[in-house]
């Protein structure tokens, strides 16, 4: 079966793991510090702050931007649950908005009907690693006093007006989850450029402590350490930071491989009438997490008919970004009309996209679905 997706791991990131054990010290130590610097630095800003996950990390986020009971969040219904949860885990209300049908993210025109004097933030999610116009949201909530909190999970290594995604972020969230380009099995980064809110999420992601215990580890003299709020144990391991920093070096070939295979895949999927795929917006290039395509107006064959041709034909397809809203866990929420993210949910797809990846395979994906889109004799042969 061709994977959707295959991290790609070697002998370093083993080694650099079992250096880690070696060590005699696994839990968040000084390999986390290493990671975090070499984050911040790869995505240009001040402070970078290891998590658990990128769930955690939007939590945190939260959080540290005073979010709580009462407010409202506006985030976009198409993307995975977490952006969603992440409201509802500070007692806040998530609002759905609508997004945009090519890039998939939110917009000004999409985010600006939702705001009410009860908006206190609005989770701005690059999908699929496609940017979105974080300087056109932030001009629209700037002035409100409107907190904007980017949801780059899946946009490590993507750029936005050529800076890294991230950079002009007040506060950004990253996810080190294998679907994603860098892995360290589970993994979040929260980046920022602010020292104060930095040391704030450093705390709470370690159960509110004003010491690491890292820190009162090497300390030579006895350190007690105090709880200066409630706080959570969202922390990394230093055996995921040694990988992750491994991933990160490998970082800039990844995303040039996956720009090279997406750009194949538009070549070898143009001869398909009205379909649309993944590509660049106009203010930046996506590292195409994920390369998504949505079905033709017109085609008969529906997501699921074409996702049962490719397993049929040893290919490993996903259906497109879910909508929160259409969720049971959502089923109270009662969204506005959402209708490019119907769309969208209902009639894309996510195609194989990984490093590894070989001509013979991704030309064998593209012929399966040209021959399912367009009637042509069906590819059936399995590189
Ligand atoms: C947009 C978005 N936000 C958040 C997450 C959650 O990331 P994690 O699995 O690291 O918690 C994901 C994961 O797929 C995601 O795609």
């Amino acid at each position: 079966m061709i994977p959707v997706m295959k991290p790609w791991l070697g002998r370093e990131e083993a080694d650099a793991a079992a250096e880690a054990v070696a060590s005699g010290w696994i839990a968040q130590g000084p390999r986390v510090q290493e990671f975090e610097e070499a984050f911040a630095a790869a995505i240009g800003t001040r402070h970078a702050v290891a998590v658990s996950s990128c769930t955690t990390a939007l939590h945190l986020a939260l959080i540290a931007a005073g979010i709580g009971p009462g407010d409202e969040v506006i985030v976009p219904s198409l993307s995975f649950i977490a952006t969603a949860n992440a409201a509802r885990y500070v007692g806040a209300q998530p609002i759905f908005a609508d997004v945009d049908l090519v890039t998939q993210n939110l917009t000004p025109k999409t985010v600006e009907p939702h705001l009410t004097g009860r908006t206190r933030a609005v989770i701005l999610v690059d999908q699929a690693g496609v940017p979105a116009d974080l300087d056109a949201i932030r001009a629209l909530c700037d002035p409100r006093g409107v907190t904007v909190i980017e949801d780059a999970a899946c946009a490590a290594g993507s750029t936005y007006r050529a800076r890294p995604v991230g950079a002009g972020a007040a506060l950004a969230a990253f996810s080190f989850h294998p679907r994603k380009l860098i892995t360290t099995g589970e993994g979040g980064m929260l980046t920022t450029p602010d020292g104060s809110i930095a040391a704030r999420l450093r705390r709470l992601r370690e159960h509110g402590m004003d010491v690491s215990a890292a820190d009162r580890h090497r300390s030579q003299q006895p350190v007690i350490e105090h709880y200066t709020e409630v706080g959570f144990n969202f922390r990394m391991t230093d055996i995921q930071a040694a990988i992750g920093l491994v991933q990160l070096r490998k970082l800039a070939p990844m995303v040039a491989r996956r720009r090279a295979l997406a750009r194949r895949y538009q070549e070898l999927l143009a001869g398909v009438p009205g379909l649309l795929t993944a590509g660049d917006p106009p203010h930046g290039e996506t590292n195409y997490q994920s390369f998504w395509m949505l079905l033709p107006e017109e085609s008969v064959v529906g997501r699921d008919e074409l996702l049962r041709l490719l397993a049929g034909a040893g290919v490993s397809a996903r259906r497109g970004i879910m909508a929160a809203h259409l969720e049971p866990a959502y089923a109270d929420a009662k969204p506005s009309s959402l209708p490019v993210t119907e769309r969208l949910t209902a009639r894309s797809l996510i195609l194989p996209l990984f490093h590894q990846m070989t001509d013979s395979q991704q030309e064998h994906v593209a012929s399966v679905v040209t021959s399912a889109l367009t009637g042509s004799a069906p590819a059936v042969s399995v590189p």
